[in-house]
């Protein structure tokens, strides 16, 4: 192996940065030359390939978002767009690339590998969403974020004693709202991987409004629905005054944790190994703090289930 590539895919994430750093430094320590392909499975189509030498990655471990562009790519999903992006790879003479994103880059990445092409991926998605992997870059970031605006929009909720509904991203996961509920004490926590009833939600604000709590905050996961119809559902049910906050794509934005820095790096480090030591079709995984390579055909036959643990915890504590 003397060339690699790398590329960023689907919705960006902060720490994306980082682990292309280490792909490029982990790349070079090892005396290969590296790659970076713009705006993911698009940018291998079309040919839009940059050298990447080591000041290239200088100055952007801290920076959120990716400095190689992001895109879903339609095109890629057809058997003419997947031939195009192997003879690209193999006009540049390329012997292996690195998949920075979520389970349908991955999906893209197993393309390459049944064509003949070695590919590996490392998780980035603040959903933290993937199959396989305790953690996937980016989510630690996402949750910060997440606190931080609940823990403002506790100041006004408190000053006007009002109920909040906070809908926060995650496509069809709940791990974001899961792990921001516990970390900042939400009444509530609706997810798509567990039922809920309203009832319960409605009593249990009246049973906090009954001993004094001078606010409420409801964390909905995009995935139930619309926190806004939930909001309008709380209103009427309560009569109580209700306001919903959608936090959208600040979440997805913002300089990356330690945490996410330190997996990012990490995760950078192993995909270039998997290379090296030719195990391609691979994903790179965090298991119990063990950074690891996981089979494609492992992870996508896997179901992500949020830590369930931390839900039922953070339903006890909001008691
Ligand atoms: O996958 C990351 C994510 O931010 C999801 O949480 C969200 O559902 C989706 O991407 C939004 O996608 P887009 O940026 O294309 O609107």
């Amino acid at each position: 192996m003397k060339r690699i590539a790398v590329l960023t895919s689907g919705g960006d994430a902060p720490g994306m940065n980082a682990a292309i750093r280490s792909v490029v430094r982990k790349g070079h320590h090892h005396g290969l030359e590296v790659v970076g392909v713009r705006r993911g499975y698009n940018g291998l189509i079309q040919g839009d390939f940059i050298p990447m030498e080591l000041g290239t990655v200088g100055d952007i471990i801290h920076r959120g978002g990716t400095v190689l562009y992001s895109a879903r790519s339609e095109i890629f999903k057809t058997s003419e767009g997947q031939d195009k992006a192997v003879e690209n790879l193999r006009k540049w003479k390329i012997d292996g690339l690195v998949v920075i994103g979520g389970d349908g880059s991955f999906r893209g990445a197993q393309k390459l590998t049944k064509r003949g092409f070695p590919a590996v991926g490392v998780p980035g998605t603040i959903d933290n969403d993937i199959p396989g992997t305790d953690f996937t870059i980016g989510f630690d970031t996402a949750v910060n974020t997440v606190i931080e605006c609940i823990d403002r929009i506790r100041d006004t909720a408190t000053s006007h004693e009002r109920t909040y509904i906070v809908e926060v991203m995650g496509r069809n996961a709940g791990d974001i709202a899961v792990w921001a509920g516990l970390a900042d004490g939400a009444e509530s926590i609706l997810i798509p991987e567990a039922p809920y009833q309203m009832n319960e939600i409605v009593d249990r604000l009246a049973r906090g409004s009954k001993r004094g709590k001078k606010h409420s905050i409801i964390i909905v996961a995009e995935g139930v629905g619309s926190g806004v119809d939930i909001g309008r559902q709380i209103k009427e049910m309560t009569g109580a005054e209700t306001r919903v906050t959608v936090l959208g794509h600040i979440q997805r934005g913002g300089s990356p944790t330690a945490s996410d820095r330190v997996l990012a790096s990490r995760m950078g480090a192993k995909a270039v190994d998997l290379l090296l030591e030719e195990q391609s079709d691979q994903m790179v995984a965090i298991r119990r703090n063990e950074v690891i390579g996981v089979d494609f055909d492992e992870a996508f036959g896997m179901k992500h289930q949020p830590d369930m643990s931390i839900y039922d915890l953070a339903e006890i504590l909001a008691i």
